[in-house]
C-alpha cells in the first residue's frame, strides 16, 4: 500500500526514532500532572519516563528543571503538551457523552493513557494503534502498576504506513456505528501517502455522527522556524531531533480533503485554547508552535 521511508523506521520501540517522541510527551504530561494549576492529570506518565533507560534521567516535575519554566523544552513545550492533552481529552469526552459514539480510535496512541484515566460511558471501546514495540513497552509498565482501563481497551500493534484497516476490523471495529478518531502528534511523522490513506480511511469507516481531531503543521513552520528554541532545546537537551523525524515531503491538504467529503471542519491554533484556559503557551518570536493547528471535524448527521 503506502511505501516506507527510512526516517521513521529502524528503532521500533520507545528507545529511539519516532517512538522516543512518545516518551517526550509522557514526560511533559508528568510535569503537567504535578503543576499546581494543572490542565491535565496523568498519574501513569512519570512511570513510563522512569521505566525507559532512554528517559530515566529526564525530569518529571518542573522543580527538577534548574531553569524551571524558562526552559524552552520542559517549560513552554511541556506546557504545550499539557494543553493539547486537555483540549483533546475534552474533545473525546464531548464526542462520546453528547455525540453518542461508543468507539474511539487513537491513531499513533503512544503512551496515551486515556483508556485508564478518563470517565467513559458504559459500552465504550478504545482502539489504540501504534507500533508493536511502543505498545509492548506501554503494557510492560501498565501491567507493573496493575492499571485497569475504564473502558474496553483494544491495542492494535501495526505500522500506520501499512494497510491497517484489516487489523482494526479484526479487532472488532464496527463501521456502521459512530466513531471518534484522534491523531494527536502523529501526521507530520507520516509520509504524505500514509496521511492521505488515513484520512480517506477515517472517512470511509465513519458513519454520520462521527468525529475526528488531528494535529497538523503548516509547511512554513518547518522551513521558517528551523532554529526555534523549541527544536534546538529538544535536540540538545535530550537528543531528539524533531526536524529530522518529521517527514519532509509536501503535506496533503487533509482539511480541504475532509471538507470536500462533506465533513464540517474547524481549524484552531493552540493559542486559542491558551486564552480559553488562561494558561499555556502564547505566541513568541521564532516560534515552532506558530504553525501548529488543531483540527476538529464532524461528519454531519442528515
Ligand atoms: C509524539 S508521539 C504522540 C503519542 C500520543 N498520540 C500522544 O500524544 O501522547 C507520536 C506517536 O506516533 C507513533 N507513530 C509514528 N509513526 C507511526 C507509524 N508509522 N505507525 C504507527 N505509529 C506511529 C509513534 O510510535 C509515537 O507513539
Amino acid at each position: 500500500m503506502v511505501g516506507t521511508t527510512p526516517r521513521n523506521t529502524g528503532v521500533e520501540g520507545v528507545e529511539g526514532g519516532v517512538g522516543l517522541t512518545a516518551l517526550l510527551v509522557a514526560a511533559a504530561r508528568a510535569i503537567e500532572t504535578h503543576r499546581h494549576d494543572t490542565l491535565a492529570r496523568d498519574v501513569y506518565a512519570e512511570h513510563f519516563v522512569l521505566a525507559a533507560p532512554a528517559s530515566a534521567g529526564w525530569p518529571v516535575r518542573i522543580q527538577q528543571v534548574p531553569d524551571g519554566d524558562t526552559n524552552p523544552l520542559w517549560g513552554r513545550f511541556a506546557r504545550y503538551f499539557g494543553l493539547r492533552t486537555r483540549v483533546l481529552d475534552d474533545f473525546l469526552l464531548r464526542s462520546v457523552h453528547s455525540g453518542g459514539a461508543r468507539q474511539v480510535v487513537l491513531l499513533g496512541a503512544g503512551l496515551d493513557t486515556r483508556a485508564f484515566r478518563l470517565d467513559w460511558p458504559p459500552g465504550c471501546a478504545i482502539f489504540e494503534i501504534d507500533r508493536d514495540g511502543v505498545l509492548a513497552f506501554k503494557h510492560q509498565v501498565l501491567d507493573g502498576l496493575s492499571a485497569t482501563p475504564k473502558a474496553a481497551r483494544i491495542p492494535i500493534p501495526i505500522d500506520l504506513r501499512a494497510d491497517w484497516v484489516p487489523a482494526l476490523a479484526d479487532a472488532g471495529f464496527d463501521p456502521a456505528a459512530p466513531s471518534v478518531w484522534l491523531a494527536e502528534g502523529l501526521l507530520f511523522y507520516l509520509p504524505p501517502a500514509a496521511e492521505t490513506y488515513l484520512i480517506d480511511t477515517v472517512d470511509r469507516l465513519s458513519t454520520q455522527g462521527s468525529a475526528l481531531a488531528f494535529e497538523v503543521k503548516l509547511e512554513k513552520d518547518l522551513s521558517e522556524y528551523r532554529d526555534s528554541p523549541l527544536y534546538t532545546a529538544t535536540k540538545h537537551q535530550i537528543g531528539i531531533d524533531l526536524l529530522r523525524l518529521f517527514d519532509g515531503e509536501p503535506r496533503p491538504d487533509s482539511v480541504g480533503d475532509l471538507a470536500g467529503k462533506g465533513w464540517s471542519t474547524s481549524v484552531r491554533t493552540p493559542f486559542d485554547f491558551t486564552r480559553q484556559h488562561g494558561r499555556g503557551p502564547l505566541p513568541e518570536q521564532n516560534d515552532a508552535l506558530a504553525g501548529n493547528r488543531w483540527v476538529f471535524a464532524n461528519k454531519p448527521r442528515p
